[in-house]
């Protein structure tokens, strides 16, 4: 963006520039797409881009445990920069995951390489409670360092920082690890509702300090994962997620950043989602983006939503997919092309940058 030459002090201040990240333009394509602006090119960036589907990251990756990558900012910021050197994509996504910040409180979780998080002593009644203490910035060195290193590292490329929503958190602890039907964090919900607040409640609080440490280091916008809560009605949803959702994005409304709110199957949901109080509504890849818009309703931009094994598609395939997405994507008042889930392991990353050059070149 240029510098007006204007005569007054004001207008020769570079306005465009963050008045809260020196570095940032504030017209970056993601940042005014995640506030309804038209920016001049769709901004593209890929959920999971920073992983297994990059040989560079194999490499950095080769025997250090996922935890303990997630602890050492200098590895923290060498991932994150990956994609956004290789694919130039739109926006950066803090390396983490969502159990970070439960380890960090001084749970017994582990990420277990092709099943996931995997909790030693799963929180099912009050005496797992009190294992549930907040999360302060001090807990957690290691993200302030990586955030500030990338926000030196990254220029005009927005980083995003991210947590995980209280249900999907409660899910892997109720659980104690990956589940398909979640039945017995439902079963918690139905029969001790009071105990599922509690545990919500202080999940809230504990994602909250997580995203706080993020935002205070710098990042520019955040983006909170409720992946599991397709795994809802409507109906339960707004009765035991969305408060405790809502208060986390809450937390962040005067910020000045974005705020961005995804799970994975959740076309049922969106609407009740969107009322949640997110800037930003990520949607995955089984409602039409034109549709998911009509039910997020007015205020909002979407994120979305290329089926992730789109990629495997012969090249024509894939364009015509990724047309359509940007044809519908375009009926929503702000759109941020993405996948509908994360980057698979098994995909090209050569086919990662066609995406982004289709989507640039709209
Ligand atoms: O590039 C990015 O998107 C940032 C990195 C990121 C990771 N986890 C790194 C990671 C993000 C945003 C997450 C969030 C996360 N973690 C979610 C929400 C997003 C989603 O996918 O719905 C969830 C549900 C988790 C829990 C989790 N952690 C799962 C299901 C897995 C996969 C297990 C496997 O091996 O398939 C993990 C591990 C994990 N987190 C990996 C990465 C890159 C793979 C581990 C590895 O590379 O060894």
């Amino acid at each position: 963006m240029g510098t007006a030459s204007g005569s007054t002090l004001q207008a020769a201040a570079p306005a465009a520039r963050s008045a809260r990240r020196p570095g940032l333009d504030e017209r970056a394509p993601f940042l005014l797409a995640a506030r309804r602006e038209r920016p001049q090119v769709t901004p593209v960036w890929f959920m999971r881009q920073a992983g297994r589907a990059l040989p560079e990251y194999r490499v950095l990756r080769s025997g250090v445990p996922m935890l303990r990558s997630c602890q050492d900012p200098e590895l923290i910021a060498e991932i994150t920069l990956q994609p956004i050197r290789r694919f130039g994509t739109d926006a950066a996504i803090f390396f983490s995951d969502i159990v970070v910040p439960l380890v960090a409180i001084g749970l017994d979780v582990d990420i277990v390489a092709g099943t996931g998080p995997v909790v030693a002593d799963p929180i099912r009644d009050e005496r797992g409670l009190a294992a549930l203490r907040p999360l302060e910035p001090d807990d957690v060195p290691y993200v302030t360092d990586a955030v500030r290193t990338l926000l030196a590292e990254l220029g005009d490329t927005p980083l995003i920082g991210f947590a995980g929503a209280p249900f999907t958190l409660a899910s892997y602890l109720v659980e104690g690890g990956p589940s398909r039907t979640h039945a017995r964090t439902k079963q918690l919900m139905y029969r001790n509702p009071r105990l599922w607040h509690a545990l919500a409640d202080r999940l809230a609080e504990i994602t909250i300090g997580f995203l706080r440490a993020q935002v205070d280091a710098g990042v520019d916008a955040i983006q909170l994962f409720d992946s599991w809560a397709g795994a809802l009605d409507e109906t339960d949803y707004r009765r035991y997620v969305a408060p405790h959702t809502a208060r986390v994005l809450a937390a962040f409304e005067n910020d000045g950043i974005p705020r961005i709110h995804f799970g994975v199957n959740t076309g049922e949901l969106l609407t009740a989602m969107a009322e949640v109080g997110a800037d930003v509504v990520g949607v995955d890849w089984r409602v039409h983006l034109d549709e998911a818009a009509r039910r997020i309703g007015p205020g909002r931009a979407v994120q979305g939503n290329l089926d992730p094994t789109a990629v495997f598609a012969p090249a024509d395939v894939l364009a015509d997919k990724v047309s359509d997405v940007l044809l519908r994507g375009a009926k929503a008042e702000g759109h941020i092309f993405n996948l509908g889930h994360g980057v698979l392991p098994e995909t090209d990353p050569g086919v990662l940058a066609y995406i982004v050059d289709l989507v640039h070149a709209g």
